[in-house]
Parts: structure tokens; sequence; C-alpha cells
């Protein structure tokens, strides 16, 4: 059955806007769990502009199903935290200050990024973390990835999301397709994220060799107006229809 890893960065943006104590995070993952989350996922950047060092810590001890931390191998001392807590996931992302959010794939054709990601990967995975790499839906970075000892990838789904009209997605969409068909046969096992919202999800769910996909701002966004219980059993019912209806 296809997994759904729902993202609470956002929660925690709507805290820090305060730099109040509400929304409580922890209350955040934990219905996720009840209401259809797979597993949780966050991102603790360098700048802590969502996701702080003592959510981290507390959200290890309170959740049940699988943690995925999202981080950047540039930042030791988020590495180091890593390190520390253990997530049951690691999925390496670039990351930059001006970004807004992840604007692509880890560039692991570039030989100063892949030596980063090397060093980075051999330090999570003698602590027994699983390895997720956030790569562009490209063939070729498949090869590298699994030499890299990548256990996962997460294919960036932003172009599919972000397509203007229906032939682009449509392009974008096969290029998902062939990408993930490179990393089967390269023996990766495939997540997918970023962007995916109730009305696109359907296309890549239905893709049968993704495992999971991770899915954070549309959630969020939804929970204002619906709650974030029936935010989270929508997209995962949205999610398991793909599913079905690639198997009748
Ligand atoms: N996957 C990765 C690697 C990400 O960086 C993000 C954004 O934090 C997501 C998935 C979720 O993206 P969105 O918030 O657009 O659903």
């Amino acid at each position: 059955m296809i997994k759904l890893g729902v993202n609470i960065d956002h929660v925690a943006t709507l805290r820090q806007a305060r730099l109040a104590i509400e929304p409580n995070l922890i209350r955040a993952a934990v219905l996720s769990e009840m209401y259809g989350a797979d597993g949780i996922t966050i991102h603790l950047r360098e700048d802590r502009r969502h996701i702080q060092d003592n959510d981290l810590i507390i959200i290890r001890k309170a959740i049940t199903k699988k943690l995925n931390l999202e981080l950047a191998t540039e930042n030791n001392d988020v590495l180091a935290l890593a390190l520390d807590i253990v997530p049951d996931m690691a999925t390496l992302v670039p990351e930059t200050r001006e970004e807004v959010t992840t604007e692509g794939g880890l560039n692991v054709e570039n030989k100063t990024v892949r030596l980063k990601t090397e060093n980075a990967i051999e330090k999570l995975k003698n602590k027994g973390v699983t390895i997720s790499l956030f790569v562009d839906p490209k063939p070729e970075v498949m090869k590298i990835a699994k030499e890299l000892g990548a256990e996962y990838i997460e294919i960036h789904t932003g172009a599919y999301s972000e397509a203007k009209n229906c032939k682009i997605r449509k392009v974008e969409l096969q290029k998902i397709i062939e990408a993930v068909k490179s990393a089967r046969a390269m023996g990766l096992n495939v997540n997918a994220g970023h962007g995916l919202n109730y009305d696109n999800v359907t296309e890549i769910a239905a893709i049968k060799e993704i495992e999971e996909l991770n899915i954070g701002h549309s959630i969020v966004a939804r929970s204002v107006f619906v709650g974030l219980p029936a935010a989270v059993k929508e997209m995962k019912e949205l999610m398991i229809n793909a599913r079905k209806n690639i198997l009748l």
C-alpha cells in the first residue's frame, strides 16, 4: 500500500510567526499518525525558520511511526543533531538561505556536493539511519545515488506540480515515470514529493513503484478549513484510491 509521510514544517511556521507555543507540533504529529500518516517528516533548516532543535528531540520521542528528517549536508550542527537523535530515515536535500522552499534536487553530479553527501551518508548509516536522496527526475542521477550508498531516492515533483498547463504536466509526469523506472532498475526504493496537493496527487500516487509520498504544505493549508485529521485522511484516501484504480 502506498504510504503517506506528513510534513509538519508549516505547523511550526505558524507557531514561529508569533514565537508562541501554538499550534502544538506534537499534537499535529500524533493526529497525523492517527488519521493516516505512515510517518512524520520534518526539515531542520540552517536558519531554523520553522522546526527548532527541541522539536526534533521531542518528536523523536512522541511519535510511534517513522521519523523522516530532511537535512542539508552543509549544516554540520544539523548533521550532529541528526546523529544524536537518530531518525528512522534521513532525506538529504540541498538548501539555500534565500529559497522559500527546497527548489531542486541534490546536484550529485557536482563533485563537491557528492563528497559532502558521501561523508554524511557514511556517518548516518553507521548509526543505522536509512538514507534517501532528494533528486530531480533525471534517470542519470540514479546510478550516482546508488554508488553513494543511498537506499532510497525521493523524486522532486515540483516541476510536475507547478506545470502551467496540461501539456507541460504530462511531460513532467513522464520524466518522473522514467526516473522511477531507472531508480528501480538500480535497486533503489522510491519516494516522491514537493508541491503535491489534492488536485495533482492522483497521477503520482498511481505510479505503483513509488513507496511513499511526502506532503506538507497542501495538507497544512487544508487543515485551516477542515482540521488536520480530515485533511490527512482525505489525502490518504486519494492516494489509496489512485492505487486501487490501477489494480482494477
Ligand atoms: N519532500 C522534500 C524533500 C521537501 O523538501 C519538501 C518540502 O519541505 C516536501 C517533500 C514537501 O513539500 P510540500 O510542502 O510542497 O508538500
